[in-house]
């Protein structure tokens, strides 16, 4: 929805929780509010506004500034309004000469230690100090600015993404407030008293070599133009804003895309976004200049091989090529030969519609989606024991958890905006323990340090899981009630005894998992005792060879100790990518209609057959392993891939490399030539989440809108690609607008019935499911009941994986995300974020890295059983011995070069986590490495000569034809 550019409201302080009203009277108006309102906010409720500088409802109340000073009658004085709590009965005067006077003593003093410069300053029109200077009327000021001041300090600009210019600094402390209050990282203080008071960041370090991490709190929070966004700097003012939600992680957070033109100047979180309530990390606030990336492909492609160059062809050819590809294909090589590959970054009408296509135009079920190598043994989990694949919560449960288990997660580089939330709630006084490899920074953050630190061996999860269970049920800390009321009773029964069992024990497993005994019990009974426990997991959790075994143990231990089916409890998947959770909801699984309806359920088949005018096929279709291996069989020819780089996100990649090479037809839509695209004969360009509209689902179930704020640079949003080449393929697609393809989803899917673009709009989000009986969403899952009616203890027998330490491969991979990177790299890599990792490395303990003669900085050379790679060391206590770890950002580091084709017993989902390898102190990169540099030069070169050839086309046509104009970037 399109707004003229306005700032937010403000109202000065924090909302008050209390259901307590009080009435009280302000400059003559009765106002109502809950108790422990400040006189500011009561005011400002009913458009009085008080003028303020120190104050924003985002922190809490500080009362250094004195310019919201008000008159209360009965009081002696002039109170600041933003600490003073309303009362009842209370009559407050906010506007008096008096008062007039006052604050424009004050606004004079700042005024006189501040540059004049307010016509030239960027942010001019867009300053609270400015504003307010204007509001008190302040005219004159009667200090000189020759006497002592602070106009000469100099600019920091060692961040990419903002400047701090002290000079114009009023010592406010609303951004060290904020870094603290609503990031926790505390990077900030107040350095030095009186006159010589400054903001510092970390020990008067430039921002860039402190603690900072650029989540840009305390630049939202600035009321001057001391801290200031660059591209502000370089742009100027918005004009306009539009509400959208991040493309990045699984927080799913909103943000005002504040605009000029078709121009981003500015990525503003926003306040009422219910899953990020005005926070957001480094990605989502300022890591959006991929979009308009140089490297942007923005035309159709095609090309006989991988071996030719490509060719600039218009959309009607590049479509009606394709669909003739895919065709002969079939008539070749039979229904099954192609298939597609739906993507977590794309909208859910995208995916929905890739889905459709396949089963209604491909004729068949081959069908996969990237949620197949991250998130699909949550689905198989949840499913299995609570009836539903989705997280249980809203984040905001988290404010009432009071022990929290993170495991396999690590929140505050992943899923920063939740972090900064669970750090807030630590901070409180929630207890926390952590089950993981890896000493994340949760561990030991400023001002949390978590009760245990279960730094579990990689591949034992679920020895721990069972370990934790077998204490809670001997030690008889288990809720007899819940399981009662709310349970399979003869399946715990069964449960119970296998529970129970010694082998099960934290003594028994200790040799697994690494953890000492005595540690795991603590844990255990830590969380049993909790009022609320909570459970938070990631892909440390799923990507295992028992991955979906892992899940049922944590929803085992959920229901064990009655944590589910209220506030501050359950079981929450973080989900890595945008939009994990709606691409496993839209049907993209093979064996899955949308809404997670099996395809043998005969009325479910029969409702799709009846709406789309098909007849669908009851068979499941292949997994993308299945599809990868029939490539290489020779029997799986055809791939259409939106928005997904297998070529560097899947396991095994030689493996992966040899099937995109045997492919006679590989379709690739995307923003950008990324590894698979190297293997493709169709190119598609792709629009960014800035270019179309659509919608994303976090890891709340929370359905939120992504709105189109600049036209499609390739002209198509994707959406509309598919259509084309579904009607191409003689599949009739006829949708004028995505939100026709959300009613139509809504119509198929029970979880989806209520939802519709309007509602969307009107309520800004909503948690499926939306339906008849909860019309606005559900924020808390299994109230009453599980979605699966009774709660389906499952047995999680310990099996240990095959890839084992041993003397050839004594250590053990394991893989993760960090803060600035985004998974594989193709969005981040095309930011200033490269400016914090510019490589992947390899986390290496000293002891191994003494052993083996490595020093931090040198190359490593690391083999597993599927390959090895080469990275730069990085010699870190993180990790425990035994245990190395990398990232999987840039192509060339080959990380998934060593990960193995071992995977989960029942998704499939690779074991990305556990990969056993050595590591040798080498003098180059690999030679899988030196290869792969090689032809990605080649295609790069093959790219190069195909838009160098159709700009001398298009130049050649502008000399026969003068009237014709060359668009830039055409
Ligand atoms: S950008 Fe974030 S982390 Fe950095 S100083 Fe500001 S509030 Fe703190
Ligand atoms: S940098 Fe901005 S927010 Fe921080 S103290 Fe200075 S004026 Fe206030
Ligand atoms: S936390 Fe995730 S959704 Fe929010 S701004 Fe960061 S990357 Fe985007
Ligand atoms: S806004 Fe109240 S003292 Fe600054």
């Amino acid at each position: 929805m399109l707004q003229y550019y306005e700032p937010e409201k403000d109202y000065g302080t924090p909302q008050s929780i209390s259901d307590q009203p009080v009435t009280l009277s302000i400059d003559g108006v009765e106002v109502t509010v809950p108790a422990g309102t400040s006189v500011m906010r009561a005011a400002a409720e009913v458009g009085i506004k008080v003028p303020k500088l120190c104050a924003t409802d985002s922190l809490e109340a500080f009362g250094s500034c004195r310019v919201c000073l008000v008159e209360i009658e009965g009081v002696k004085g002039c109170p600041a309004s933003c600490t003073t709590a309303v009362a009842p009965g209370m009559t407050v005067r906010t506007q008096t000469e008096a008062l007039g006077k006052l604050r424009r003593n004050v606004m004079e003093l700042y005024i006189s230690d501040h540059p004049l410069d307010c016509l030239t300053c960027p942010t001019n029109g867009d300053c609270e100090l400015q504003d307010t200077a204007g509001e008190l009327g302040l005219r004159e000021v009667r200090y000189g600015v020759d006497g002592a001041n602070h106009l000469a300090q100099q600019k920091d600009l060692s961040n990419p993404y903002f400047t701090f210019d002290p000079a114009k600094c009023i010592v406010c402390s609303r951004c060290v407030r904020a870094c603290e209050e609503v990031q926790g990282t505390f990077a900030l203080t107040i350095e030095g008293r009186g006159f010589d008071s400054k903001v510092s960041a970390g020990q008067g370090e430039a921002f860039m070599d402190s603690e900072c991490v650029s989540c840009g709190a305390c630049v939202n929070a600035c009321p001057t133009a001391t801290l200031t966004e660059n591209t502000l700097i370089e742009l100027g003012v918005p004009e306009h804003s539009v509400v959208t939600t991040c493309a990045y992680c699984g927080v799913g957070c909103s943000f005002r895309a504040e605009m000029k033109g078709n121009t981003v100047v500015r990525m503003i979180p926003n306040k009422d976004g219910k899953a990020n309530e005005g926070h957001a990390c480094v990605k989502g606030r300022f890591a959006f200049g991929y979009a308009t990336h140089k490297d942007r492909i923005t035309q159709p492609m095609i090309r006989a091989s991988i071996d030719d160059a490509w060719r600039v062809v218009s959309w009607e050819d590049a479509i009606a090529h394709t669909a003739q590809r895919f065709r002969d294909i079939q008539e070749q090589y039979g229904r099954n030969s192609i298939g597609a590959i739906t993507s977590s970054r794309c909208t859910n009408e995208e995916v929905y519609l890739v889905q459709k296509l396949v089963r209604s135009g491909f004729g068949n079920n081959n069908v996969d989606t990237c949620a197949r190598v991250c998130h699909s043994p949550t689905g198989y989990g949840l499913k299995t024991t609570l009836g539903e694949s989705a997280g249980t919560q809203t984040f905001a449960s988290v404010d009432k958890a009071d022990v929290v288990i993170v495991m396999g997660s690590n929140p505050t580089e992943a899923h920063p905006v939740f972090g900064s939330r669970l750090k807030k709630r630590l901070r409180e006084g929630a207890k926390l323990i952590v089950i993981d490899p890896r000493g994340i920074e949760l561990v030991n953050a400023p001002h949390i340090h978590a009760d245990h630190h279960l730094a579990v061996t990689p591949g034992s999860n679920v020895a721990v899981l069972n370990a934790l269970a077998h204490v809670i049920v001997t030690e008889d800390l288990h809720d007899a009630d819940f399981i009662q009321q709310r349970c399979d009773v003869d399946a715990f029964a069964v449960w119970m005894e296998f529970i129970r069992d010694a082998r099960h024990s934290p003594e028994a497993m200790a040799g697994a998992t690494g953890v000492p005994a005595a540690q795991v019990r603590a844990a255990a009974r830590l969380y049993a005792g909790a009022g609320n426990g909570a459970i938070y997991y990631g892909l440390g959790v799923t990507e295992h060879s028992q991955g979906s075994t892992a899940v049922m143990g944590i929803a085992n231990l959920a229901m064990l100790t009655g944590n589910l089916g209220r506030e501050g409890v359950g079981v929450n998947p973080l989900r890595g990518q945008n939009n994990v959770q709606g691409a496993c909801d839209m049907g993209s699984f093979p064996h899955e209609l949308p809404g997670y309806r099996h395809l043998s359920d005969e009325v479910t088949r029969a409702l799709f057959e009846r709406e789309w005018n098909v007849t669908l096929d009851p068979e499941p279709g292949m997994r993308i392993p299945n599809m990868f291996d029939a490539a290489i069989d020779g029997d799986f020819k055809g791939l259409y891939c939106q928005g997904e780089d297998v070529a560097q996100s899947d396991p095994n990649t030689q493996h992966i490399q040899a099937a995109l090479e045997s492919l006679e037809c590989l379709v690739v839509q995307d923003i950008f030539l990324n590894e698979t695209a190297k293997y493709a004969h169709v190119f598609l360009p792709g629009a960014s989440f800035l270019e179309k509209n659509g919608t994303f689902t976090n890891a709340e179930r929370r359905i939120s809108p992504v709105r189109k704020v600049m036209p499609p640079l390739s002209g198509k949003e994707d959406w509309e690609v598919t259509v084309d080449l579904a009607n191409a393929m003689g599949s009739p697609m006829n949708y004028q607008h995505p939100s026709e393809i959300m009613d139509e989803i809504a119509r198929l899917t029970p979880t989806f019935q209520g939802v519709s673009y309007a509602k969307l709009d009107a309520l800004g989000s909503i948690q499926w499911p939306c339906n008849e009986q909860m019309p606005e969403g559900t924020p808390t899952m299994h109230v009453d009941e599980f979605v699966r009616g009774k709660g389906f203890f499952a047995l999680t027998e310990y099996v240990a994986t095959d890839e084992r330490a041993n003397r050839r491969f004594p250590l053990l991979l394991t893989t993760g995300r960090i803060l600035s990177q985004y998974n594989v790299g193709a969005q981040t890599r095309r930011t200033a974020n490269s400016a914090w990792h510019e490589e992947d490395t390899l986390e290496i303990h000293p002891f191994d890295a003494q052993e083996r003669g490595i020093a931090n900085g040198d190359w490593v050379g690391i083999a597993s059983r599927a390959g090895n790679t080469v990275l730069h060391a990085q010699i870190s206590e993180r990790v425990k011995p035994g245990v190395v770890y990398t990232t999987f950002h840039h192509p060339l580091s080959g990380t998934n070069v060593i990960t193995t084709d071992n995977s989960d017993w029942a998704t499939n989902c690779p074991e990305y986590k556990v990969t056993a390898v050595q590591a040798t102190r080498v003098t180059k990169p690999s030679a899988w490495q030196a290869r792969q540099r090689q032809s990605d030069s080649r295609q790069q070169q093959l790219l190069a000569e195909a838009l160098l050839t159709e700009s001398l086309l298009l130049e050649s046509k502008a000399d026969m034809n003068p009237d014709m104009k060359i668009v830039e970037g055409t």
